[in-house]
């Protein structure tokens, strides 16, 4: 909390000197203490200059996604209350999960800057290089039945899909069930784990990985001609915590309006979104091969399919690829 008012009281003063003095008087606290915070302020990666007779001055903070950069900017009332931030972790899923087995609260998030095991859908794995990246996971706790429980990751795709585009200008394309695309390239992807029991939801662990400010040659070889980055779709950088907090904010907005009203405006978002009407796909789900015409998504978020033969058929998971031609 204290780092936090030091932090703020410096920014204010721009570019200038703020006396200790100035400092431990508005804050009431000793001098020594405001040392020992803007020392460990720079431990942290903050850049203060500090002078004997002027006091100290805000440089620059360091680019990390750390509670003390986001928290300022953060507008939410629920999600990201309380952030837990790691350097380095396996999985911020893992993680996640495991915080919520310990009880953690709905609305906690878990932040890296890498991830040494990050983990996509189908058993894939997730590239989690250091500091380019958002790698984020949050516990909800929605008391609703397991069933709907697809309908979250449709909250959460179209929540991601709209916090890229109010920080990007970009206008990104949902793939189902939970793929963000730009260019028909991944930009982002979602991992949803779930807790529960017959009839109840015990939590939900929403991972969400998005590639912010990778240039084409840090993809591995493997993605480089199927993933993308907002830096190589916008040509500049763009600012990880400004993304992750919009993130968050528009993940609590529409979580709320699921809670509140129902799938109805959710489905539709997706739909404007995703854009699937129509198209031809191939998709492997539990070891069949469908393929079809996509029809729509169903209230529990299934794919609705129009197979060759003229019938019907509910997809509720699976691994889906689009093949290039329109039904009449
Ligand atoms: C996918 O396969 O499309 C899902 C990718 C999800 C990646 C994110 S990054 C943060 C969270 N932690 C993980 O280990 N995975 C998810």
């Amino acid at each position: 909390m204290m780092d936090e008012q030091i932090l703020k009281l410096l920014k204010e003063c721009d570019s200038d000197f703020l006396s200790g003095e100035e400092i431990s008087r508005q804050l009431d606290v000793s001098r020594t203490a405001i040392w020992k915070r803007v020392n460990s302020l720079r431990a942290k990666g903050y850049e203060i200059e500090a002078s004997r007779r002027l006091g100290y001055r805000f440089i620059r903070s360091p680019d990390l996604l750390i509670p003390l950069e986001v928290k300022p900017i953060l507008k939410t009332e629920l999600l990201g209350r309380r952030i837990h931030w790691f350097n380095r972790i396996d999985s911020t899923n893992s993680k996640a999960y495991e915080l919520a087995l310990l009880g953690a609260e709905e609305g906690e998030v878990v932040i890296a800057e890498m991830q040494e095991g990050g983990r996509g859908r189908l058993g894939r794995r997730w590239f989690s290089p250091p500091l380019k990246n958002i790698y984020c996971s949050v516990i909800l706790r929605p008391r609703i039945p397991p069933n709907q429980a697809p309908l979250i990751t449709l909250v959460t795709a179209v929540a991601t899909a709209e916090a890229i585009e109010r920080s990007s200008g970009l206008l990104p394309e949902i793939k189902w069930p939970n793929d963000i695309l730009l260019r028909q390239r991944k930009v982002a992807g979602i991992l949803s784990e779930i807790h529960s029991e017959m009839d109840r939801i015990n939590f939900i662990i929403l991972g969400i990985g998005i590639n912010v400010n990778m240039d084409e040659a840090m993809f591995p070889e493997e993605f480089r001609y199927t993933a993308t980055s907002l830096k190589i779709e916008k040509g500049v950088e763009i600012s990880r915590k400004e993304l992750l907090s919009c993130l968050l904010e528009d993940l609590e907005n529409w979580y709320k309006i699921f809670l509140k009203k129902g799938e109805g405006q959710i489905l539709k978002a997706w739909r404007e979104k995703a854009k699937i009407k129509g198209k031809k796909i191939k998709i492997k789900s539990f070891g069949e091969v469908l393929v079809g015409f996509c029809v729509d998504v169903d209230s529990d978020g299934a794919l609705i399919l129009k197979m060759e033969d003229g019938r019907r058929r509910r997809v509720i998971a699976g691994d889906l690829e689009y093949i290039i031609e329109k039904l009449e």
